[in-house]
């Protein structure tokens, strides 16, 4: 079965992706060696989002394991840009798949320099814009608010050609207006969802588990969530929307491209298989085959409506 697509102008070979964060493909050429251009399972490869200025990350223990996900409070570490462009581009350019760089920066002239260095680099076909960030000017999360997205993508829009992909978060009030303002603003795709805000505590001293004191839940707890915040995006926006949240099986994958996403993307799942995704596709594959389709793409298959 062809499951190829295009995704803002980028000819994927299938619409598996992986969460920013959640696959370290450096990490796996070292165990896998060049066997991981064979499998590597997703058809662009998104990295973990880099910010202007190194950082190490938040104290130990950064995750939690929950009975259906896990609350992680990582924290961005991350080379900075220079070291990005230095030591990361050039293996993460050696992949077979188009690369899409996850960027961050507490400013809109921080985001700026990341997406003018990195657009300029030929190794990179998209960028990925985690407005997860509070504002330094404003001290409101970018991605919380219509007006701030705007104001970003008016900013950044200009400096580059190349998909802008703006990664959403669940954590406010009305993510499709979040949506609508970055397609206002010219964004090429919106992502969603990162993780919501979850705390965990140390059963016996009550004390908070992780060390920044609370973090992010994803895995399948959260999948219900994400798949009505990608129907209420899909139903508002003209661009394409990548799914996630929970993705464990083509069935689940079925869901979210029936529901309008164009894209779905592997996150947790890949910690406990990292081949997870592999197995997402074959699934999804089947699954249409079954329902008789012959590709992509499947919104509209059933009534989403109410
Ligand atoms: C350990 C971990 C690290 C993550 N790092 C990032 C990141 O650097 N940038 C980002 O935009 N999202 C990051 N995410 C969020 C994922 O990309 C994804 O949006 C979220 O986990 C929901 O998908 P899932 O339930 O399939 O994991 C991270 C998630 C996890 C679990």
């Amino acid at each position: 079965m062809d499951l190829g697509l295009d995704l803002c102008g980028l000819r994927l070979e299938h619409p598996i992706l992986n969460g920013s964060g959640t696959f370290d493909a450096i990490a796996a050429r070292r165990a896998f060696g060049d066997e991981l251009d064979a499998r590597l399972p997703f058809s662009l490869y998104v990295s973990k989002t880099i910010t202007p200025e190194p950082r190490a990350g938040n104290p130990a223990p950064r995750l939690y394991e929950t009975p259906a996900g896990m609350v992680n409070s990582i924290g961005l570490p991350n080379k900075g840009l220079a070291g990005f462009l230095d030591d990361d581009l050039p293996r993460l350019a050696a992949l077979p798949v188009p690369l899409c760089v996850s960027v961050m920066a507490p400013s809109r002239d921080g985001f700026g320099v990341l997406v003018e260095r990195v657009a300029g680099r030929v190794e990179v076909a998209a960028l990925e814009l985690n407005v997860s960030c509070p504002n330094v000017h404003s001290g409101l999360i970018v991605g919380e608010r219509p007006a701030e997205t705007l104001a970003l993508l008016g900013s950044l829009r200009p400096l580059t050609d190349k998909p802008l992909i703006v990664k959403l978060t669940p954590n406010c009030a009305d993510p499709a207006a979040v949506a609508r303002a970055a397609e206002e603003g010219g964004a090429d795709a919106v992502s969603l969802i990162n993780t919501l805000r979850a705390t965990a505590l140390e059963p016996r001293t009550l004390a908070p588990w992780l060390g920044a004191g609370s973090g992010g839940l994803s895995g399948p707890a959260i999948r219900s969530l994400a798949l009505d915040q990608v129907r209420r995006v899909a139903a508002e926006v003209s661009i394409p929307v990548v799914g996630m949240g929970g993705i464990e099986s083509g069935a689940d994958a079925l869901a979210m491209l029936s529901v309008g996403a164009s894209a779905v993307a592997v996150g947790t799942a890949s910690f406990r298989d990292p081949l997870a995704a592999e197995r997402v596709r074959s699934e999804l594959a089947a699954a249409l085959d079954l329902r008789g389709l012959s590709g992509l793409p499947v919104a509209g298959l059933v009534s989403t409506s109410s």
